[in-house]
């Protein structure tokens, strides 16, 4: 299973990349402006800059404005030419879907983000996205099953052989991961918070603080 982070901050994305686990990231609009990147010219220098510091073959994906379809092959065409590794990220809208059908066309890798359902996660892989977001914590917070969705999209693609990986996106704690990993998610992108919580167990520290402790004795 592949880590992304899902953030526009370049510390964050720094740190994740030291750890040495990092396989790539995730923005989206409100990540964007969340760092405060406005304007064209920033935005696009912005994920060139993230491109450099998750270094070749680790995917980033980069959100179009657009919900026309024109305007979102304008877009994605540039955001593709602006590194080998960019991700176009295209919402499952009518448009969407076409223009996903463009890009796999071009051989240019999208993720269609925004997915809240099977039907949605089937038309997005009969397109030919490369990812498929599915809001893992979105469906939580409506008290629906985020996880049984993944299970569902995972058996899905499973029994038709769609190659689409599934992105588990939204995801939000720990126990998000653990539980998007049984269920077959190929991908899991959240914040490095989420990444590093998987360190935690009391046991763990109460263990290395006696092998030191009973290390110190017998040495001096
Ligand atoms: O990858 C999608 C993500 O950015 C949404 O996360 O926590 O805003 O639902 P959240």
């Amino acid at each position: 299973m592949q880590f992304f982070v899902d953030t526009a901050n370049l510390n964050e994305i720094r740190e994740a990349a030291e750890l040495g686990i990092l396989d790539g990231v995730t923005t989206n609009p409100s990540l964007m402006a969340k760092e405060g990147i406005t304007g064209e010219k920033n935005v696009l220098d912005h994920y060139k800059a993230i491109c450099k510091i998750v270094g070749d073959d680790k995917d980033v994906s980069a959100e179009v404005i657009a919900t026309d379809y024109a305007g979102m092959i304008k877009e994605g065409v540039k955001l593709a030419g602006l590194h080998e590794n960019i991700v176009v990220k295209v919402p499952m809208i009518r448009d969407g879907i076409k223009a996903i059908s463009y890009f796999t066309n071009e051989g240019i890798k999208t993720n269609c983000t925004l997915v809240f359902s099977a039907g949605q996660a089937i038309l997005a892989a009969k397109a030919g996205a490369t990812y498929l977001s599915p809001f893992v914590g979105r469906l939580d917070d409506i008290s629906w099953d985020g996880i049984a969705l993944i299970e569902e999209i995972a058996e899905i693609y499973e029994t038709t052989g769609f190659e689409t990986a599934i992105l588990a996106a939204s995801i939000r704690s720990p126990l998000h991961i653990v539980q998007a990993a049984k269920a077959g998610a190929h991908v899991v992108t959240c914040p490095l918070s989420a990444i590093l919580g998987l360190l935690n167990h009391p046991l763990t520290d109460i263990g290395l603080a006696k092998f030191l402790a009973d290390h110190k004795k017998a040495n001096g």
